[in-house]
């Protein structure tokens, strides 16, 4: 079912008491904020994860996620989270795909669809990154590079599989640079891969699946990002890690 969502990506960001004061923080700030059918997802590095599951309030929709895991169940892999891991840890959600991780290490179309098997046959939840760099836009093959993500990555799913996928709409040249993309280059990509879902898939699973934006999203866009038709919340960085940016820009989900 489609939902209204902001993620906060804590990245590489924040010692362990300092994570677990700002996501108290956070929580308190949002508890009367969030309702219906919006959602708040916090995700940390892995050292935070379990205390910050403690630290949810019941009854209240923010939720844990992860930042990556690997593409094996178990085994051999020094310094390694497994998703069965992070489940066991009371963690819903996972990032994968996120353009840091397809750059700095090397993580291939075929290598996440593993990862994102793996993640849901451990009951994790993907947030799915895909996004152009400026080389790529300016080249104007934006729209054939999130394309050719959304089928490399994750259209061998079946569309139950595909049903517990969070994607996120994440330009490159966006992603800590200040330069946002537009409410309207936004939207003409959200809603381009809106349609690539509905051939795939079908118009309902296409309608109920949540796309979120990344990249530069601050307490001043929000708004205009959100009201887009079809951008149905952030996928948050830097503003992430300020309590009174994020709440602001959870506000901006009404
Ligand atoms: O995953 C979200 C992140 O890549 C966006 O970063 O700092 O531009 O909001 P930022």
């Amino acid at each position: 079912m489609r939902k209204k969502i902001v993620a906060g990506n804590w990245k590489m960001n924040q010692d362990y008491q300092s994570g677990l004061s700002l996501f108290s923080e956070v929580v308190n700030m949002v508890s009367d904020e969030i309702t219906g059918d919006q959602l708040v997802i916090v995700c940390s590095p892995f050292i935070h994860l379990n205390s910050l599951v403690q630290l949810k309030k019941a009854g209240v929709n923010v939720f844990i996620g992860a930042q990556n895991c690997h593409q094996e169940e178990s085994g051999a892999y020094t310094g390694e989270i497994s998703a069965q891991m992070l489940k066991s840890a009371g963690v819903e959600y996972v990032i994968l795909g996120h353009s840091e991780r397809r750059q700095y290490f090397e993580e291939s179309d075929e290598l996440l669809s593993k990862k994102v098997n793996t993640a849901l046959k451990n009951g994790l939840k993907p947030i799915f990154c895909i996004g152009e760099t400026l080389t790529e836009r300016n080249a104007s093959i934006h729209f054939d590079v999130v394309k050719a993500q959304l089928e490399k990555g994750l259209f061998h799913l079946s569309a139950e599989e595909f049903s517990s996928i969070i994607l996120a709409y994440e330009p490159v040249w966006a992603i800590g640079t200040g330069l946002t993309a537009t409410p309207e280059q936004a939207q003409e990509i959200h809603a381009f891969i809106r349609k690539i879902i509905a051939e795939k898939y079908g118009q309902q699973v296409a309608d109920d699946t949540t796309i979120l934006y990344g990249g530069s999203c601050n307490p001043k866009n929000a708004n205009d990002l959100f009201s887009q038709a079809d951008i149905d919340g952030g996928l948050i960085g830097g503003a992430s890690l300020k309590s009174r940016d994020f709440t602001d820009i959870i506000k901006a989900l009404n």
